[in-house]
């Protein structure tokens, strides 16, 4: 079965002969909440408009992701998810050598790598809890012309801290380094966008920031993302940019975004409160070491020798629960795996189906 990401249900389901419906996916890091009903009505009620095609220019789209994320609309682009910006941005950038803490999200090695670029890996500290070690990385920062960081970070849920992090990004200008931060889950983590680097755009033109509306309306399908970044490498990527390459689809959620707050809000007290309750209660069972999350996905160790995740994942599928098998990130090994945190009644199948599997053993 591909395990190249989370989520892939329909590749779930044929490999082990189970209806989709019957998987409950905790292997994607979406709101658990799942999609706002008032972002449903908007689809609904805006059918009609996929009789056209999208505005090639997406002026009311980039006047909504600017005035959500409080930054200039020519400092805006979207993109085809936030793959596409990813993808897109480092077209642009190319860079020559990219420093890179892993493990983290796969797609970024990808988009270097097709640009001619070359991936500097840092290996995470398992023991510090894979938490970004500045002091350490900054002597390495004449050694590249760019850094790429996950923020909250992709398998690892760990937070970066926003002082350091600033202070990381002066360092890097200093030196003609470009810092790319990827803030697809910022607003699942407590603070929310309390957290992002935006306001700092105008002070540091060597940063760049990666969005996506994906995990925090749960419409992976619906493919919208957007790059924050100083208005001459926005043009650039324009210019680059397949033109309708963001759907009609993606264009009506730009109408949710001046009344999404009280859902962010609702959101982040549910994940605050079950993240913290899954992170204790998995930790409560013997043979799994869970790392302490900022945001709405685990990173679960397996301590116990006999165990092998690709069996976990197997046997978990089987009794319709997918995880996300973490053993293919580099700096991961086959004792790790990945859960999303989802809702109390779902997290509780989790627990109730891991306890029944492991110790049926
Ligand atoms: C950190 C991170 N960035 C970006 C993406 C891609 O998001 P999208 O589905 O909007 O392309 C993912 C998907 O899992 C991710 O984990």
């Amino acid at each position: 079965m591909s395990q190249q990401h989370g989520g892939n249900l329909y590749n779930a389901s044929q490999a082990l002969q189970i209806p989709m419906a019957a998987l409950l996916d905790f292997s994607a890091n979406l709101n658990p909440l799942g999609m706002p009903d008032a972002l449903q009505d908007i689809y609904k009620n805006g059918i009609h408009t996929l009789l056209h095609y999208p505005d090639p220019d997406y002026t009311v789209l980039r006047a909504q992701l600017s005035q959500y994320a409080g930054v200039p609309v020519p400092c805006v682009l979207e993109g085809n998810g936030a793959t596409e910006s990813i993808f897109l941005l480092f077209e642009v950038l190319k860079p020559k050598r990219v420093l890179m803490p892993v493990p983290t999200f796969s797609e970024y090695g990808q988009a270097i790598e097709r640009v001619g670029g070359v991936v500097v890996p840092f290996v995470l500290c398992e023991e510090d809890s894979f938490q970004v070690p500045f002091e350490q990385l900054k002597p390495l920062l004449h050694t590249v012309d760019c850094v790429m960081l996950c923020n909250p970070n992709n398998p690892t849920s760990q937070l970066l801290d926003k002082q350091a992090l600033l202070s990381f990004i002066a360092d890097a200008k200093a030196l003609g380094v470009r810092v790319v931060v990827d803030e697809a889950f910022i607003e699942l983590t407590e603070q929310g966008v309390g957290n992002s680097t935006a306001p700092y755009l105008s002070q540091h033109d060597n940063l760049y920031i990666i969005r996506a509306l994906t995990k925090i309306f749960a419409i992976p399908g619906v493919r919208l993302g957007y790059v924050l970044a100083k208005a001459d490498i926005i043009e650039k990527m324009k210019a680059r940019k397949m033109c309708w390459s963001v759907n009609g689809l993606a264009v009506l959620t730009g109408n949710y975004l001046s009344q999404c707050q009280a859902f962010l809000a609702q959101t982040r007290a549910c994940v605050t409160t079950e993240k913290n309750w899954l992170f204790e209660q998995i930790g409560q069972i013997a043979a799994l070491k869970p790392i302490t999350p900022a945001t709405n996905f685990i990173l679960v160790k397996v301590i116990n020798d006999n165990l092998n995740v690709q069996q976990l994942h197997t046997t978990m599928a089987r009794q319709g629960i997918l995880i996300r098998n973490a053993s293919n990130f580099d700096g991961l090994n086959e004792q790790f795996f990945r859960v999303a945190v989802r809702q109390r009644h779902e997290n509780l199948t989790l627990l109730q189906t891991l306890k029944r599997v492991l110790f049926s053993r």
